[in-house]
């Protein structure tokens, strides 16, 4: 067993600094900007929600990103090895191994409503290149989008269709080359986010969208918006479930970890601006409601687009670039999964079929929430999808990254530590500071606060 586990030891690296950058910048970049950030922003009152959720990514996202790559680089194993062995090795207790499993669940999570979502998108990326939203006014755009959601053959059709890409190319071990990919594409989604951006204004919404989102009003700075910024702070960048630890693995030896990491943040950040403006300047030139639910994206971005010369096929092309991203995103999110199945000794093949029926019986239930299954309210008034996005997102990733910064800072062996991060003996200790007194304090605040209001 010994040996078995030495040999499944990673022994590639990323061929340089900036490759190690784009890929984590892959993986962070996806449906949570463009999607969910408008959505949460606008359900949660604007600036206010920004301004939480900075403040989140600072003390919270980047220090627990750090300890999350920083397990991977030094144990350079799967999630459940890399932990087990790092505990052994400090002389602590060898269960740690199942932090690696928890992570596995809140990725099999995650990856249930991903899918879905992305699903969505196919259909729009569809509808777009069939010039469908060209002859429509708003109204019926926005109706559009409940009649589909509605409909749940075709929710599920498009569900089974992103799983089964997504899936096949994690059994086939190809994400290498559609990584590379995404990674030569990606700049032409950031182009087009810019394009829309210059769009956005000239529209009479524009100024409406710059103080929603940084003017804030303080009355908005509920304890839901609190826990919610929380939460997309970690899906956002792609931490607390373990997916970001095998990245470690691979990072080059003499590349500084917290350079890294800030890089990628701002471009996530970048990136979530820019969705953004775009969308709330729409939402206030044609007198929508902010918080429009998770609909947002998708019926406002065909009427910004549909008055573009050209708006189908530049639609089109946003879908297209979108679904690589959230492919890549889907792809890290099953990885880890299939790979801690394989080091069991299960065949690859057989994992991601096991892996990608699991994932889809999950995703029913965010998939039928609005059709079928919409007045199913386990909770109060939340709905499945509510639960499926709000489960994993808003406490699976915390009680995750909270367990992952409690690794790093409590229980890994110092030196070893800070030689993983790569940043100097001084920065070590100021990160190792603010882990155990600013960001675990303050997950364990916002969390048991959560659970008893
Ligand atoms: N960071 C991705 C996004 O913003 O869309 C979502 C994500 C991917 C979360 C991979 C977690 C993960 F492991
Ligand atoms: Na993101």
């Amino acid at each position: 067993v010994e040996g078995m586990q030495d040999m499944s030891e990673v022994v590639e690296r990323w061929g340089s600094r900036r490759a190690f950058i784009i890929a984590v910048t892959g993986a962070a970049v996806g449906l949570g900007n463009i999607w969910r950030f408008p959505w949460m922003t606008g359900e949660n009152g604007g600036a206010a929600f920004l301004m939480l959720y900075v403040v989140f990514l600072v003390l919270l996202g980047l220090p627990v990103m750090i300890a999350e790559i920083m397990i991977g680089r030094a144990g350079r194993r799967t999630p459940i090895q890399a932990l087990t062995h790092l505990a052994r090795d400090a002389g602590k207790s060898r269960h740690w191994g199942w932090l690696g499993l928890f992570c596995g669940v809140t990725l099999f999570f995650i990856l249930s409503f991903y899918s879905v979502v992305s699903g969505w998108s196919i259909e729009y990326l569809v509808d777009a290149l069939s010039g469908h939203f060209a002859s429509q006014s708003p109204q019926e755009i926005g109706s559009a989008f409940d009649a589909f959601l509605a409909s749940p053959g075709r929710v599920l059709f498009n569900h089974t269709l992103f799983l089964f890409l997504t899936m096949s190319v994690v059994a086939l071990g190809v994400g290498g080359g559609l990584e590379r990919l995404n990674n030569l594409l990606m700049p032409l989604l950031y182009l087009l986010l810019v394009l829309l951006v210059g769009y956005a204004f000239t529209t009479s919404g524009f100024t409406a969208a710059l103080a929603w989102l940084f003017m804030p009003d303080l009355s908005a700075l509920t304890p839901m918006a609190i826990f919610n910024a929380m939460g997309h702070a970690f899906f956002t960048l792609a931490v607390g479930a373990g997916a970001l630890m095998t990245y470690g693995a691979y990072m080059p030896d003499d590349q500084s970890l917290p350079r890294a990491v800030v890089t990628v943040a701002i471009l996530d950040v970048a990136v979530a601006l820019m969705a953004g403006i775009a969308i709330f300047s729409i939402v206030f030139s044609q007198n929508m409601a902010p918080d429009s639910g998770p609909g947002l994206m998708f019926v406002t971005l065909p009427i910004a687009f549909a008055d573009l010369p050209g708006g189908a096929l530049w639609l089109g092309a946003f879908f297209v670039l979108l679904l690589l991203a959230t492919w890549t995103s889907s792809i890290n999110l099953a990885e880890p999964m299939v790979a801690m199945l394989g080091s069991l000794g299960m065949a690859r093949w057989l994992a991601a079929v096991l892996i990608g029926v699991g994932v889809w019986l999950m995703g029913l239930p965010s998939a039928l929430s609005f059709s079928i299954w919409s007045d199913v309210r386990p909770f109060g008034d939340m709905t499945l999808f509510d639960l499926a996005t709000t489960l994993p997102i808003d406490i699976m990733l915390p009680i995750g990254g909270l367990l992952i910064a409690f690794f790093a800072a409590w229980v890994m062996e110092g030196t070893r530590a800070s030689m993983a991060i790569g940043a100097g003996e001084r920065f070590y200790r100021h990160w190792r500071a603010v882990v155990r007194w600013v960001s675990i304090p303050l997950l364990v605040v916002v969390l048991v606060g959560f659970f008893l209001s």
